[in-house]
């Protein structure tokens, strides 16, 4: 391991429960892997805005005809892809907020999914770019909703990183977390232990 990113999107900062195992996870990574850096990002504390038409319009404008704003907009997106592309290593701290990924989470993707930057069309279809890397995923949620219609997480954020070429993907599940104290302890046990065995 070279660089590990390390992506976060708690509403409550360092006592999010996705914050805590993933900030264990990367720090047991890190003991194993002294020379590694490590880049946080807590997209909760330093949002990136939602992708709108002005950002969209200047990814698609040739460099050359860029205005300073347009010029401006790409850059940030080429910065966020170039931590990701120069990562080999992802850890997400996966909150479930309104039965969703965090918005926060989905603008971050929004942003560094990129035709002909971490993904191209083909004739077989689109073609994910950033192989040859590794992703955690630390989902936490208030109730149970493994394998139901009502996890729309797993699917989707294994299906956005297969998108740009991430297919090797785990995730760590602690839920129940809203169900009374027995719940949250047991699953917060198990999620805690399923990274110490992970990262030993
Ligand atoms: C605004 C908000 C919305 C939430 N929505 C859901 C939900 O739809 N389903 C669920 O199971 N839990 C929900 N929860 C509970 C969280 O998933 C739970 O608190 C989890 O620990 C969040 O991760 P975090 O502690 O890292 O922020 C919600 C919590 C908040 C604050």
């Amino acid at each position: 391991m070279r660089q590990l990113l390390q992506l976060k999107s708690s509403l409550f900062a360092h006592h999010g429960q996705s914050s805590q195992l993933s900030d264990k996870f990367v720090a047991g990574l890190q003991a194993k892997h002294p020379q590694a850096k490590v880049i946080t990002r807590d997209l909760a504390a330093d949002p990136v805005p939602h992708l709108d038409g002005v950002t969209f319009q200047a990814w698609i404008t040739k460099p050359e005809e860029r205005t300073q704003e347009q010029q401006a907009r790409v850059e940030f997106s080429d910065a966020l892809i170039h931590e990701l592309r120069s990562s080999d290593v992802v850890v997400i701290g996966l909150p479930m907020y309104i039965l969703g990924v965090p918005s926060t989470l989905k603008s971050y993707f929004d942003h560094v999914a990129r035709a002909g930057e971490t993904f191209r069309y083909t004739e077989n279809g689109p073609q994910g770019l950033l192989t040859g890397k590794k992703a955690y995923v630390l989902a936490t949620r208030g109730g149970n909703y493994q394998g139901t219609s009502y996890d729309t997480q797993t699917g989707y954020v294994r299906n956005f990183l297969g998108f740009i070429g991430i297919t090797d993907v785990e995730f760590i599940y602690a839920e129940g977390l809203n169900m009374g104290e027995d719940s949250k302890v047991a699953a917060l046990g198990a999620a805690h232990t399923e990274v110490e065995r992970l990262t030993a």
